[in-house]
């Protein structure tokens, strides 16, 4: 289905999203792959996604993504939901499948990918310690009990929000441990020492004047036998403080431009049944980053 110009049109919708780089990757692979079709930022006010999706329909959008705060409040008004995205609990993707609107999640793959292809590491029988409990913390230890990882150590701010990833992940998946904790209170550096993956999913680091989320000296020195890999899905700046501290100490580390544009080869996946052009995304990606500091 096309619009009349010939175009077909994907997007993202959500509050705010003129920030989005998402478009830059997109339309880079339609390019590259010479499909006609634009992605382009909608940005809806809060609680009209119902009326918005209905309008979407008629449209003839062919797919679109969705972000903050439609992750969740688009699910009743799917015909399918991937079992993925009910497990995070968030839709990031929504395709068609014949008549079918389908929401899926793209995020957990971006993650794994990157961390895989980016970071050479396989998560599974390994402890690996994760910071945050919002949005992006659910994916992320999705993704990890979804490669049988060993152990998570699970720590947030607030506790609860930590306990409630716990319970609902463990119904899932009872090959794992989760031990959570509160950053303010739980003994950091043990969990780091005893992790080989330690993962970033807080906003903490976005701002300049954000204070460290632990003491530099929680970061062990590196041997070549005891590298770990230290994962910040932060990607503006490029290396944050938790990176940086790990970087000094001779760690891997990785931000999170790679999910990032993991994700989105993903979506362009589910969309057009076509290979996404990974390295063009992430060389167009780059670009539009590095312009972005610039300015
Ligand atoms: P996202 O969807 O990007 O994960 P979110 O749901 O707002 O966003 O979650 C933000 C995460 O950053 C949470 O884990 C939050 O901790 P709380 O659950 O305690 O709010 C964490 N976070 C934000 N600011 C923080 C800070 N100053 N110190 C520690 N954690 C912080």
């Amino acid at each position: 289905m096309k619009k009349k110009n010939g175009f077909q049109i994907y997007g993202l919708f959500g509050y705010p999203v003129s920030h989005s780089l998402s478009p830059i990757i997109q339309e880079c692979a339609f390019n590259r792959k010479k499909i006609l079709a634009h992605y382009l930022l909608f940005e809806i006010t809060p609680l009209s996604i119902e009326k918005t999706f209905k309008k979407i329909k008629k449209e003839s959008i062919m797919g679109f993504n969705l972000t903050v705060p439609y992750k969740e409040t688009i699910m009743p008004f799917l015909e399918e939901v991937s079992r993925e995205a009910q497990l995070i609990g968030a839709v990031n993707t929504v395709y068609r499948k014949g008549r079918k609107w389908v929401g899926g999640n793209t995020d957990a793959h971006g993650f794994l990918t990157a961390l895989k292809e980016d970071g050479n590491y396989s998560p599974a029988e390994k402890t690996v310690c994760v910071f945050g409990s919002g949005g992006a913390a659910k994916a992320v230890v999705y993704a990890l009990l979804s490669q049988r990882v060993k152990k998570v150590f699970l720590l947030n701010r607030t506790l609860n929000r930590a306990q409630q990833i716990k319970e609902k992940m463990l119904k899932h998946f009872q090959n794992s441990e989760i031990e959570i904790g509160c950053i303010d209170t739980f003994d950091i550096a043990k969990a780091i020492a005893e992790s080989s993956l330690i993962v970033n999913t807080t906003s903490v680091g976005l701002k300049k004047a954000d204070s460290k989320l632990f003491p530099d000296s929680a970061v062990p020195q590196a041997s070549s036998r005891s590298k770990k890999v230290f994962y910040d899905l932060i990607y503006f700046p490029k290396e944050t403080h938790f990176l940086k501290a790990a970087k000094k100490k001779g760690h891997l580390i990785l931000n999170g431009a790679g999910m990032l544009v993991y994700q989105g080869a993903k979506a362009f996946e589910l969309w057009t049944k076509q290979t996404a052009p990974v390295e063009e995304m992430k060389r167009a990606f780059d670009q539009a980053l590095e312009m972005r500091r610039e300015m």
